[in-house]
């Protein structure tokens, strides 16, 4: 049975977008009630009728569904009273004075973390064709290359050459290659191969670096990170830095790499980082006689999704231009988007963005309360 205080540490994964700060901070939850497999929250929301009432609710029901245990999530939302309102506008303007904020990331910035076990199954392909796609969509895409001496994304996008220089505020500003805002350590050192020199960095630290020294854009609607392969420290320093990060998992459909793929997502889950679904890549080759072969085996998406119970967001089969258009820095979803590899991609992200919406930077509760209870403040008091 799924106990209380791993599903309080689950909606502290859930940001207020407009508060800026996770819900059980700001004693949003009222209640939870576990009852066999059914978790029962109670939620009060500032105002609720809101459109950012959707969103949390959504959030919140699809990070503890995603927990082991749970089949069903129950969200009762309520309305705060006027004195619990006050309370939680005064603790989110404590909380934005207070907080240096640990990271430059907007808190509204979908974070999305591509990570499988192992390397090779396509990871770093994925990341850059989804953050393609995902900007083709129309949204603001940033992309992290997260695997700090494996990188190879800038070469991906063809920004080999490019190179990343700090501002007079001494933040990193990413580079824009084909749209896409992009950070790796491939846009410091002066080639592949002297990435060596990095070895002896600590991953953590570096990841830290790169969310806290990076000047990311405030209306980045998805920050995708290309994880570097295996699980451990990495994935805990970036649960910890991002709370609102969630994992992406890319595995092939051979058995062994479903297995591998299924530790990573468990490490996951122990660090109260929800599995937004899973992707199976290399999934098979069509000739072109039309005759399929599955190359590297068949159903280790779908069985790894049915496990975590998280929905299979997409089969992405082999295609050579995948390869060339890695080296070419020409991601196939722009430089081929007829090929059914390029359109399965598509197909992923739009599915993606569907499950995970970008946050809609609305005005609604919190700062129309927030404007009221300013304006009540300047009043002179009603005799
Ligand atoms: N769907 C695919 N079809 C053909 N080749 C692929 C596909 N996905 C990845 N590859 C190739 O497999 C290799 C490993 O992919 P990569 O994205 O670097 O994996 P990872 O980042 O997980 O190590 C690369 O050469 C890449 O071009
Ligand atoms: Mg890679």
């Amino acid at each position: 049975m799924p106990d209380i205080a791993a599903i309080e540490a689950t909606l502290r994964g859930v940001l207020d977008p407009e508060l800026g700060s996770d819900i059980v901070d700001l004693g949003m939850v009222e209640g939870i009630d576990v009852d066999g497999s059914t978790v029962h929250i109670r939620i009060a929301l500032t105002i609720a009728a809101c459109p950012m009432r959707d969103q949390i609710e959504n959030d919140v029901v699809r990070k503890v569904t995603n927990m082991q245990g749970v089949d069903h999530v129950v969200v009762d939302v309520v309305a705060m009273t006027q004195s619990q309102r006050s309370e939680v506008m005064t603790k989110a303007r404590r909380h934005a004075r207070e907080n240096a904020e640990p990271t430059m990331v907007n808190p509204l910035t979908r974070v999305i973390a591509v990570s499988s076990g192992k390397g090779g199954v396509g990871k770093s392909s994925l990341s850059v064709n989804l953050s393609a796609a995902i900007s083709d969509l129309g949204h603001s895409v940033g992309l992290l290359d997260a695997d700090i001496w494996g990188f190879s994304v800038p070469r991906m996008l063809g920004a080999l050459d490019e190179r990343l220089v700090a501002g007079d505020d001494r933040k990193i500003t990413p580079v824009i290659a084909q749209g896409i805002h992009l950070v790796s350590t491939g846009l410091i050192v002066d080639n592949e191969d002297t990435a060596l020199m990095w070895r002896g960095l600590m991953l953590s630290k570096a990841l830290e670096q790169f969310l806290r020294d990076v000047a990311w854009p405030r209306d980045l609607d998805y920050l995708l990170l290309d994880m570097p392969p295996g699980t451990g420290d990495i994935q805990m320093a970036l649960s910890r830095l991002l709370p609102q990060a969630e994992m992406l998992v890319v595995t092939t459909p051979q058995k062994a790499a479903q297995k591998v793929a299924a530790r990573v997502a468990d490490m996951a889950r122990r660090s109260f980082m929800p599995v937004v679904g899973v992707i199976e890549n290399m999934s098979g080759f069509t000739a072109e006689d039309g005759r399929h072969y599955a190359l590297f085996g068949e159903g280790g998406g779908r069985e790894l999704a049915d496990d975590l119970a998280v929905p299979l967001i997409g089969q992405i089969p082999l295609d050579p231009f995948v390869v060339e258009g890695g080296d070419e820095g020409a991601p196939i979803v722009r430089a081929h988007p007829e090929a059914p590899a390029a359109q399965a991609i598509v197909r992923a992200a739009v599915e993606l963005t569907t499950l995970i919406p970008p946050v809609e930077d609305e005005t609604c509760t919190s700062r129309i309360a927030l404007l009221a209870e300013q304006l009540e403040a300047t009043m002179p008091a009603r005799s």
